[in-house]
C-alpha cells in the first residue's frame, strides 16, 4: 500500500489547527463559472505536509456545486449516494432527527433545493486573520460567488458554549497503514484505518473505500492511479466527506433546567450536567482513567482520554444515555462486559440468548468521526445562564463538523442509530440528553424529554421535561477533495 503523500492532503485532515484560534466558514454560491474556477486555480489550499503557521485555508464542496462547476453527472455519480443526496432530503431528515424545529424548511441555510455549492473555510492567528481573509477573497471572489453566508466562530479555551471542555476524544488514524485488517477486535481501541478518514485506502473491512475513478484523460492526467484499479484516475483518494452542521446552544435553557432540577444548587446543576455529557466541565470523564494509554493510543494520548466504560458496566457512574457514552460507547467487537472466551466464541457464531447489553454489539471502530467543528458565540458561565436573557442577545452554538470516509456508515450511524436512537444499551423512550430534539417518537405516547440516570443498587433515576437545548439551524454535506482532485475541478467542466 503506497504512503500517504502528505502535500495532496487538505490540512484538515490531519490537523485541527488548534493553534489558528480565529476561523470563520464562507457558505457560498457559484455565481460565474469562469470566475470560480480562476479563484481555485489561484488559490493556495492548505495542505496536510506539515501544520501551518498562521493561516490556513481548506475547501469542500457539494454535490450541487460540483454540478455548478460543470462536474459531469457521470464522475458525480462515483460519489457516495449520501453525499449526492444531501443532507436536506426528507427521508434523511427523518433519520437524522432533523424534524420539529430542527427540520431543514426552518434552516437558516442548506434547506432542500438551497445547498450551497461549497464552504470555504479559514483559519488564522488574531493578528493575520483579518487580513488574510480579505487578501484571499480578492476581487475575483465577488465575481465569482455568492455569499449564503459566513459563519463565525469564536474561541472559548477548548471549551463548548455550556462550558464543557470539548475536543478531548479523537480517534488516531493509521497513516502509517500498519493495521492488519480486516480483523477481530477483542478489546477497545483508538486506533482506526485510514479508509476510515481518507478514500482509497483500506478501511476498517480490509477493503479499499468507494470513491469515483475515472477513465484517464487529459483532465484526469494528474491525478493519482487509483490503489486497486491502476488503469483508473482516482479523483477520491486523498480526499474525504466533510459533515457540516450549525447548532445553536440554548445556554441559559440548559442551565436554568438544571438548576431547577438541582432545587436551586448550583454544584449540584453541575453534576446533572456532567452526567448529561458524561464527562465533569474540566474534561474529566465520570470513570476512572487508566495509566496505560487506551489500546492503540500513542503514549501522548491525552490522561482525560484514558479510559472505557468497562469498569461501569451498570451505568452508576457515566449514565449509558450520555451524550459521549451514545456517541462513542468505546465498546469492542462484542458487548462491553467481562465475558469468557467461550462467551465471545457464542457470540461470534452467533448463538446464545439476548442479553442486555446486546444493543451495544455494533463495534465502534466502523462508527468514528474526526471532529473539526468550532463554537460560536460568547461565554456565558452557568451562574451567569440563570438570569434572563437581554434585548437582542447574540447566539451561542457549535459549528459542527466531522470528516469521514462514509457519511452514511459514520456520521449518520451515529446520529440515528446512537444519538437519537429510544432504543439504545437498554434504554428506552430517550434519546441524547444534550442533543434530543424531544420530539414524540413512534411507538411511545410522550416526547422523548427523558434521561435516565442508572445507581449502584441498579435503582434509576430519571430527569423529565428536558427541555430542548441544541436546535439545528443549517447543514449539508461536502467533498473535502484533495489537491490534485482541486485542481482537476478548477480545470475540467463547461466553462
Ligand atoms: C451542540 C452540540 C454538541 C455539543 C455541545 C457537544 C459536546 C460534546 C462534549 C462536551 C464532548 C466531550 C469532549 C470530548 O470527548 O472530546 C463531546 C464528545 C463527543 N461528541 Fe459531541 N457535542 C455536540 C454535538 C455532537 C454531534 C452532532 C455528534 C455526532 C453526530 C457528536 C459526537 C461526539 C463524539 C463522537 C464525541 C467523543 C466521544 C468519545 O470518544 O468519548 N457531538 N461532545
Amino acid at each position: 500500500m503506497s504512503r500517504v503523500e502528505f502535500a495532496d492532503v487538505q490540512g484538515l485532515v490531519r490537523f485541527g489547527y488548534g493553534h489558528l484560534t480565529e476561523a470563520s466558514y464562507a457558505l457560498v454560491r457559484v455565481k460565474n463559472v469562469a470566475a470560480a474556477k480562476a479563484w481555485l486555480h489561484s488559490t493556495r489550499v492548505t495542505d496536510a505536509a506539515k501544520s501551518p503557521t498562521n493561516t490556513a485555508i481548506n475547501i469542500a464542496f457539494t454535490a450541487p456545486g460540483l454540478r455548478a462547476l460543470g462536474i459531469s453527472e457521470s464522475v458525480i455519480a462515483g460519489f457516495s449516494q449520501e453525499f449526492r443526496a444531501g443532507m436536506a432530503q426528507e427521508s434523511r431528515a427523518r433519520q437524522l432527527g432533523d424534524v420539529g424545529n430542527n427540520a431543514p424548511s426552518n434552516w437558516a441555510w442548506g434547506s432542500y433545493g438551497c445547498e450551497p455549492h461549497a464552504v470555504v473555510m479559514f483559519f488564522g492567528k488574531p493578528e493575520q486573520f483579518g487580513f488574510f481573509v480579505q487578501s484571499t477573497k480578492g476581487t475575483p471572489w465577488s465575481d465569482a460567488f455568492e455569499e449564503v453566508t459566513s459563519l463565525g466562530t469564536s474561541n472559548l479555551d477548548e471549551h463548548e458554549p455550556f462550558g464543557f471542555k470539548d475536543g478531548i476524544s479523537q480517534p488516531q488514524i493509521d497513516w502509517e497503514q500498519r493495521r492488519q485488517t480486516p480483523c477481530t477486535q477483542l478489546e477497545y481501541t483508538n486506533i482506526v484505518a485510514l479508509g476510515e478518514f481518507l478514500l482509497g485506502y483500506r478501511n476498517e473491512y480490509g477493503k479499499i473505500t468507494d470513491r469515483p475513478l475515472l477513465e484517464p484523460d487529459s483532465a484526469s492526467a494528474e491525478l493519482l492511479a487509483a490503489n486497486d484499479a491502476p488503469t483508473k484516475k482516482d479523483l477520491g483518494r486523498n480526499g474525504t466527506y466533510l459533515v457540516m452542521r450549525e447548532l445553536e446552544q440554548d445556554v441559559r435553557k440548559f442551565w436554568q433546567f438544571l438548576h431547577q432540577q438541582a432545587a436551586g444548587n448550583i454544584e449540584e446543576a453541575r453534576q446533572l450536567g456532567a452526567k448529561i455529557v458524561g464527562r465533569m466541565q474540566s474534561g474529566d470523564p465520570l470513570v476512572p482513567t487508566e495509566e496505560r494509554p487506551t489500546p492503540g493510543s500513542d503514549a501522548t494520548s491525552t490522561q482525560q482520554n484514558r479510559f472505557t466504560y468497562h469498569n461501569d458496566p451498570t451505568g452508576a457512574r457515566c449514565p449509558f444515555g450520555a451524550h459521549i457514552r451514545r456517541a462513542n460507547p468505546r465498546n469492542s467487537d462484542f458487548p462491553e462486559q467481562r465475558i469468557g472466551l467461550l462467551r465471545k466464541l457464542v457470540i461470534m457464531l452467533g448463538f446464545g440468548p439476548k442479553g442486555f447489553y446486546d444493543d451495544l454489539t455494533s463495534s465502534v471502530r466502523f462508527h468514528r468521526i474526526l471532529r473539526r467543528g468550532r463554537e460560536y458565540g460568547s461565554e456565558l458561565r452557568p451562574e451567569q445562564a440563570l438570569a434572563p436573557a437581554p434585548p437582542n442577545e447574540q447566539p451561542r452554538g457549535l459549528n459542527f463538523i466531522c470528516l469521514n470516509a462514509n457519511i452514511s456508515r459514520q456520521f449518520e450511524f451515529l446520529q440515528n442509530a446512537w444519538i437519537s436512537n429510544a432504543k439504545f444499551a437498554g434504554l428506552a423512550g430517550e434519546t441524547d440528553p444534550l442533543l434530543g430534539n424531544r420530539e414524540r417518537i413512534a411507538g411511545y405516547c410522550r416526547p422523548s424529554a427523558n434521561f435516565t440516570m442508572q445507581k449502584e443498587n441498579g435503582l434509576r433515576y430519571p430527569l423529565s421535561g428536558l427541555p430542548q437545548f441544541v436546535t439545528v439551524r443549517g447543514g449539508a454535506y461536502f467533498f473535502l477533495p484533495s489537491l490534485r482532485a482541486l485542481r482537476y475541478f478548477a480545470g475540467t467542466g463547461n466553462a
